[in-house]
């Protein structure tokens, strides 16, 4: 998950990152009484979760607080890369001497950390990795020692800060490092990390990505999520702890095993092509005890997106029993009653397929198909989208 900024700056403040006050705001009116409470020089700010928001006009200098509600009309509504903002912060304006860049992340590939900085802040990233590749220092970080003192002082040298910056920045850096561990981020980013007038070092915006799979940890996380951009579906398939991932196709798709449920998506985008180009409406894995509840959850979600027409059930028995699966299919259609309106194609395979199947066939429901090879299912599940 990622934070907005006000949510990242709350948090660096938390762990004692120097940061400067910032006020969020919905309304211009609201942007004018920030700015007054505030005094002085400041930054209306638009909160969205893209990058490059000065460049697309989206965080803009205020003097007075005339400008900052002047400023709040041009960047409230503001599309900013498909992202339409609808709140803003008014932060105080930073006398700003100079920009630096800092990250840490979490580095799959070579499973550690990562931290990246540099003296030359002001910039892209991207843009200086890619046209200044030695002014961007890229230090390893050993999940099991961490960033000390010792740690930021080398990545501070390494980034070219000057003797006399090294020792102001290592000790920000090592609070930095608190965040990303403290809270569970696989990110934490700096950018721009400045020093001002006053010879202050201060985070002036901050990118933090949550490990959500760490969210146990932190119930008070949940309060970080952005309700409003959630897709229904997707909300309601977390509150049964379902695996769900919205698409864009036609076909729905059920099963269980994330690998088993992948090749599925494959299987119905291929046949799809001989259907009109249908293709899979979710990822939906209902993980290895597929019980009536869970498939009717399931099913619940996936038949409650109106771009779905048809639904294919694909499942291996193997701890749960196909017998199993096919109770909890019957019983599913059952709990839904009327609301099961689309035509299910199952496949089931494995431990006791052919009890499964016969309790399927058996129950006879008008709106199931058995189909008895996965490449089958998927080219039925396909044709009846395209019906
Ligand atoms: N509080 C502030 N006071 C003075 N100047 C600021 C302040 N916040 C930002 N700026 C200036 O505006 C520039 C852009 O701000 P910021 O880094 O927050 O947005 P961005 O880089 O465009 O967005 P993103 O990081 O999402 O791409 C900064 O590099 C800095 O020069
Ligand atoms: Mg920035």
């Amino acid at each position: 998950m990622d934070l907005f900024e006000y949510q990242a700056r709350d948090v660096f403040e938390k762990y004692g990152v120097p940061v400067l006050p910032g006020i969020i705001a919905d309304t211009p009116a609201e942007v004018r009484a920030a700015a007054e409470k505030l005094g002085g020089v400041t930054v209306v700010k638009a909160q969205v979760k893209t990058g490059g928001r000065g460049k697309a006009g989206g965080v803009k200098v205020a003097k007075t607080p005339d400008d900052a509600e002047a400023a709040a009309n041009d960047i409230l509504g503001l599309d900013i890369k498909g992202h339409v903002v609808k709140r803003v912060m008014v932060a105080a304006g930073a006398d700003i001497k100079q920009e630096f860049y800092f990250s840490v992340l979490l580095d799959r590939a070579n499973r550690s950390y990562l931290s990246l900085a540099s003296y030359e802040g002001g910039m892209e990233i991207e843009q200086l990795a890619e046209e200044r590749p030695e002014a961007l220092a890229r230090i390893e970080v050993d999940p099991g020692t961490g960033i000390t003192l010792e740690k930021a002082t080398e990545i501070a040298v390494a980034a070219k800060f000057p003797e006399g910056l090294v020792g102001k920045v290592a000790p920000v850096i090592v609070k930095l490092y608190e965040v990303y561990t403290g809270e569970d981020a696989t990110l934490v980013e700096v950018n721009p990390l400045v020093l001002t007038g006053a010879g202050d070092i201060v985070a002036l915006d901050g990118k933090v990505s949550l490990d959500e799979n760490a969210g146990f940890r932190h119930p008070e996380h949940e309060e970080l999520e952005d309700k409003d951009a959630a897709d229904p579906l997707e909300a309601k398939a977390k509150q049964n702890d379902l695996n769900y991932v919205k698409l864009d196709g036609q076909v729905g798709i059920i099963g269980n095993g994330a690998g088993l449920v992948m090749s599925t998506l494959d299987v119905v985008a291929y046949a799809g092509e001989n259907h009109g180009g249908v293709k899979p409406a979710n990822f939906l894995d209902i993980g290895g005890g597929a019980s009536a509840s869970i498939m009717a959850a399931g099913l619940d979600v996936i038949l409650g997106d109106e771009q779905v027409k048809s639904v294919f059930v694909n499942v291996f028995g193997g701890i749960t029993s196909c017998v199993a699966v096919a109770e909890g299919i019957v019983k599913a259609l059952e709990i839904l009653g009327d609301a099961a309106t689309k035509s299910l194609v199952v496949r089931l395979d494995g431990n006791q397929v052919e009890e499964g199947r016969a309790i399927l066939a058996a129950a006879n429901h008008p709106l199931v198909t058995l189909a008895t090879t996965m490449d089958d299912g998927a080219d039925k599940a396909a044709e009846l989208a395209n019906a």
